[in-house]
């Protein structure tokens, strides 16, 4: 079907507004509202308690979904997770075993290097799991089991509602697959189910940022290099933003672990550098506020994306804060997602790129 910009000026802004429906979507088909359980769509083939070893396996923005859902199967399952880009992946000789589960993540479930580690990870005996957008691409039919998305078409080449509906399935596996093996009580489950549900209206919220965001982006677009912070489930957040920056408004970004950023980065600080730093107020708040010290001791200039509290509480002088809406801790990546989006789309306005086909991008990189 005919898929339009609405009354959007790119593909990316609209996808990016669609953001809070396409995952409450998800969220429907994933969740039993009226329970408040996990459910999901198909029955899985193999037995959570039985799995010793989780990879995850993708390219570009999808990896970085898989890497905020190492922190969740870690942390909510208690089982060891790998993530890896999937050219890595493909030829480093991993040691899968019969019985690991591969999970492939994948808007398109045509990328090459992807496909490739799915077909490597089944003939090594592992069972195979797909959380793919396009329900009949070839990832989708090689897995041994699929999870969809349901973020509909996504026509901007930098992906974003497919990346946040990633993370819903995700989560909901961790959840699963904590369940499962006895790692979550009843309760335990209801919370983080409520947390989920609470998740399209965060990012209604997070959405209303926009006029900030978009002053902040002229700004930003002076810059030669960006450095984007962030520590736990904010790390992959800030790598995405760098990515998001670089690859539609074409400036240098780079995205390091908050508590990396005195073994090497901090050489790069002065005022001319922007650091964004995402730090929802979560139990690693009190960490990066040490690292943001350091970057303001130095003159960088500090973008903060917090909440109401950690704006509050961060007493030292930023160049913006963003504030998004308080939320809990587990689920904070879907929602700081959107800030980091909002600032390169409007960034990449700035610099009069083309935003929705940036320079030497494919949206589906269908060759090694
Ligand atoms: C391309 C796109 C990225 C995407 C990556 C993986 O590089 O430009 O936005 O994240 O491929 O694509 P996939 O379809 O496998 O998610």
């Amino acid at each position: 079907f005919l898929v339009d910009k609405a009354n959007y000026r790119h593909f990316m802004a609209k996808e990016i507004h669609e953001q809070p429906e396409v995952v409450g979507q998800t969220l429907a088909r994933y969740i039993d509202t009226a329970c408040q359980r996990v459910a999901l769509p198909v029955k899985l083939p193999f037995d959570f308690r039985e799995v010793r070893r989780i990879t995850i396996t993708a390219c570009g923005t999808a990896s970085y979904a898989g890497s905020v859902a190492k922190y969740w199967f870690e942390r909510f399952a208690r089982v060891p997770v790998e993530v890896d880009v999937a050219s890595e992946f493909r030829y480093r000789e991993s040691t899968l075993q019969r019985g690991d589960l591969a999970i492939f993540v994948s808007q398109s479930g045509e990328t090459a290097d992807t496909l490739a580690a799915l077909r490597y990870a089944k003939a090594e005996g592992a069972h195979t799991l797909a959380v793919v957008n396009v329900p009949t691409s070839t990832i989708a039919r090689e897995s041994e089991t699929v999870l969809p998305t349901l973020a509909g078409p996504e026509i901007g080449v930098a992906s974003t509602k497919a990346f946040t509906c990633q993370l819903i399935v995700l989560a909901v596996l961790g959840v699963a697959a904590a369940k499962a093996r006895g790692e979550l009580s009843e309760d335990e489950e209801i919370d983080l189910v409520r947390g989920l549900v609470e998740i399209p209206r965060l990012m209604s919220a997070a959405l209303t940022t926009e006029p900030q965001i978009e002053r902040l982006a002229s700004d930003i677009a002076k810059a030669r290099d960006v450095i984007y912070l962030g520590r736990g489930t904010s790390f992959p957040i800030a790598l995405e933003g760098a990515l998001k920056l670089k690859e539609i408004s074409y400036i240098h970004a780079e995205g390091y672990a908050a508590g990396e950023l005195k073994h090497g980065p901090i050489a790069l600080i002065d005022e001319t550098v922007p650091v964004v730093v995402i730090a929802p107020r979560d139990r690693l708040f009190e960490k990066t506020v040490s690292n943001m010290q350091e970057v303001a001791a130095r003159g960088g200039n500090i973008v903060l994306m917090t909440d109401a509290k950690g704006a509050e509480e961060a007493t030292l002088d930023t160049f913006a804060t963003i504030v998004l809406p308080d939320m809990p801790a587990a689920f904070t990546p879907m929602v700081y997602a959107i800030p980091v989006q909002l600032l390169a789309y409007h960034t990449a306005i700035v610099m009069g790129t083309d935003v929705d086909q940036p320079r030497n991008l494919a949206k589906s990189v269908t060759v090694e």
